[in-house]
């Protein structure tokens, strides 16, 4: 805790131990001093970026480990979900947007799509109830028009609750959600408006395909983390995260904690980010 230690103080200190100590002396102070002048350039709160999305990744793995079926694993991730999405709030990252289920993953047994829905469920009824005292507008991104009725009824009883929200943190949980799914939709909107005139192909532009992603009216995420060692993107936020930092660590989701966010936050502060420029 060097701030709470008056700076004159440790100096005082360091300088008659080097007095005692000749054989320490120049380079203690000299290193002393330098983690102080590190200390005071530091700054009080860092920089925490607007958009964070995550890839919630290694649930299977997690419960592999401890002999538990891969079900038990996507149970606890949901929870480390909630500790994030809370922790991301309370640290002031406006957008938190997380990778829950892709378009690919239907391939998976039965069973365990089913246990995904029912957290899906009891996570959107959850918010439905939680978000005004929250002020955090959850939302769903992807193609939702597969997904079962209930599940689309609550996710629009959740916009609703959302829309009544003043300036809220926005959470964004992708279902059904695969970047080249979103691309070619986007792409059917535009090419229909070229169809019926209303628009000519040269009147396409880059924001115009931003604006009928799913993520339309949100910026792209500046960091995008992915847990369990794989360093892929899956099939997420192909067009958003053109220009993203990402964060890959061997943590298991379940076990991603709020220092991992940390780390990851520091990392993404570390780096240069050139957009093409020098
Ligand atoms: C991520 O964990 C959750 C979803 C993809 C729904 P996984 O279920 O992919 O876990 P691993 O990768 O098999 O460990
Ligand atoms: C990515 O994880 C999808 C989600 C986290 C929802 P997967 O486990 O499906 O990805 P792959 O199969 O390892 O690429
Ligand atoms: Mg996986």
């Amino acid at each position: 805790m060097w701030a709470a230690v008056p700076v004159a103080h440790v100096a005082y200190s360091a300088v008659s131990c080097c007095r005692k100590r000749k054989e320490r002396s120049v380079h203690s102070i000299v290193a002393l001093f330098n983690i102080l002048k590190k200390e005071e350039s530091a700054p009080l709160t860092r920089p925490v970026p607007q958009h964070i999305a995550v890839i919630m990744d290694g649930n299977g793995r997690w419960a592999k480990k401890r002999g538990l079926p891969r079900t038990a694993g996507h149970k606890v991730g949901a929870e480390t979900f909630r500790t994030i999405a809370t922790y991301c709030k309370d640290i002031g990252v406006k957008y938190f947007t997380v990778y829950a289920f892709s378009t690919e993953n239907w391939k998976r047994p039965a069973e365990e799509v089913q246990t995904l829905m029912d957290l899906f469920r009891r996570y959107l009824k959850e918010a439905i109830e939680t978000m005004a005292e929250k002020n955090v507008a959850v939302q769903v991104l992807g193609d939702l028009s597969v997904l079962s009725e209930d599940i689309q009824q609550l996710i629009a009883d959740c916009n609703e609750e959302a829309a009544k929200l003043e300036h809220p943190a926005i959470a964004s949980l992708c279902i059904n959600y695969g970047g080249r799914d979103e691309i070619k939709n986007a792409m059917r909107a535009i090419a229909k408006k070229v169809q019926s005139g209303e628009i000519q192909p040269e009147d396409i532009t880059e924001d115009m395909i931003s604006q009928n992603l799913y993520t339309a009216h949100m910026p792209d995420p500046e960091l995008i983390i992915r847990p369990s060692g794989e360093i892929r993107t899956s099939n997420f936020l192909l067009w958003q995260s053109a220009y993203a930092e990402y964060c890959f660590t061997d943590v298991l989701w379940p076990d991603f904690k709020p220092e991992d966010l940390e780390q990851a936050i520091a990392d993404f502060n570390k780096r240069q980010r050139r957009f093409g420029g020098i």
